[in-house]
């Protein structure tokens, strides 16, 4: 296996199909954004590939931005820019197709470990591979923040959030202005100021938060409400959630990062069920 960088960049091969899968092609299993398998595989002109938001008619819905170079970055200010290379290709006469990946690891729809912002966790090895998979999967709801104010003490109070409910996306003004689309970072995205984090870990329950852009806390308290929601190690960040088009309510989350020792940021798939 390549090895993987020290710091933010999170660098593998993607092995490609195995040639006796290829071969079979029309008997592969469906996978998303792949060729429709009711499609006739003996005419190329018609592989056209079938991506979905929704999957078994609104039972799953995907909640993860697709990993483009288009993608706001925090890292450039800019776009994420070129994230897969083909070293290994057909066209260049090897037998298959291999790419390669590189990207920052807080990349599109993301975690945060502990050690994203404590370097004494870091040090200590609080990586993502160290999140607890059953804060990450379970019961959650969705909802909708004042579209007017940063997530303050006052807004998170306000919200009414029942004891016992673990795990909470904040869908905010974030969505309606549709920054995830958008070619650059931009710093004036809704967020949590440090007194709303303080007020959340203080009196909720709430052990996952998602958020819909790229940082849960709002730039101005960047760094003091990532200090208040990671000092405890019992609090995981989702952040960049596709949140548009889900009603508001309860749902069963799945979150999945990649299982990288010494990363404290990972991609991740999040998708909703009902
Ligand atoms: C294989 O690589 C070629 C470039 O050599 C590319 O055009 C083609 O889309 C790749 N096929 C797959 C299945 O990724
Ligand atoms: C792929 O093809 C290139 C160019 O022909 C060659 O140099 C390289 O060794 C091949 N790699 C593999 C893994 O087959
Ligand atoms: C949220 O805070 C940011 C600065 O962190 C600011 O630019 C933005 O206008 C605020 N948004 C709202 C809705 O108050």
């Amino acid at each position: 296996m390549p090895r993987l960088h020290p710091h933010h960049l999170l660098l593998f091969t993607l092995a490609s199909l195995s040639l006796s899968a290829a071969a079979t092609s029309a008997a592969y299993p469906t996978i998303p954004g792949t060729a429709d398998p009711t499609d006739d595989c003996s005419e190329p002109e018609r592989l056209v590939p079938v991506r979905q938001e929704v999957y078994g008619n609104g039972k799953i819905i995907d909640i993860t931005h697709r990993i483009t170079p288009e993608l706001p970055a925090y890292e450039t200010m800019g776009t994420v820019g070129q994230i897969l290379w083909l070293p290994i290709s057909i066209k260049k006469g090897n037998l298959t197709n291999n790419s390669e990946m590189k990207l920052p690891s807080h990349t599109g729809t993301h975690v945060d470990a502990p050690g994203h912002v404590f370097d004494h966790y870091f040090d200590a090895g609080f990586d993502v591979d160290t999140l607890d998979l059953e804060v990450l999967n379970g019961p959650a709801l969705v909802i909708d923040v004042p579209r007017d104010k940063n997530i303050t003490a006052e807004v998170m109070e306000s919200l009414e959030i029942p004891k016992g409910v673990r795990r909470v996306l904040f869908r905010t003004l974030n969505t309606d202005r549709g920054l995830m689309y958008k070619n650059f970072f931009d710093t004036s995205y809704v967020g949590f100021m440090e007194d709303g984090a303080k007020w959340l870990v203080e009196n909720t329950d709430i052990k996952l938060i998602g958020i819909d852009y790229l940082s849960v806390a709002a730039f101005d308290d960047l760094i003091p409400s990532h200090l208040v929601l990671l000092k405890s190690r019992e609090i995981i960040l989702v952040e960049g959630l596709k949140l548009d088009d889900v009603p508001a309510g309860l749902y069963n989350v799945h979150c999945l990062p990649l299982r990288l020792p010494g990363a404290e940021g990972s991609p991740i798939r999040c998708i909703l069920m009902k």
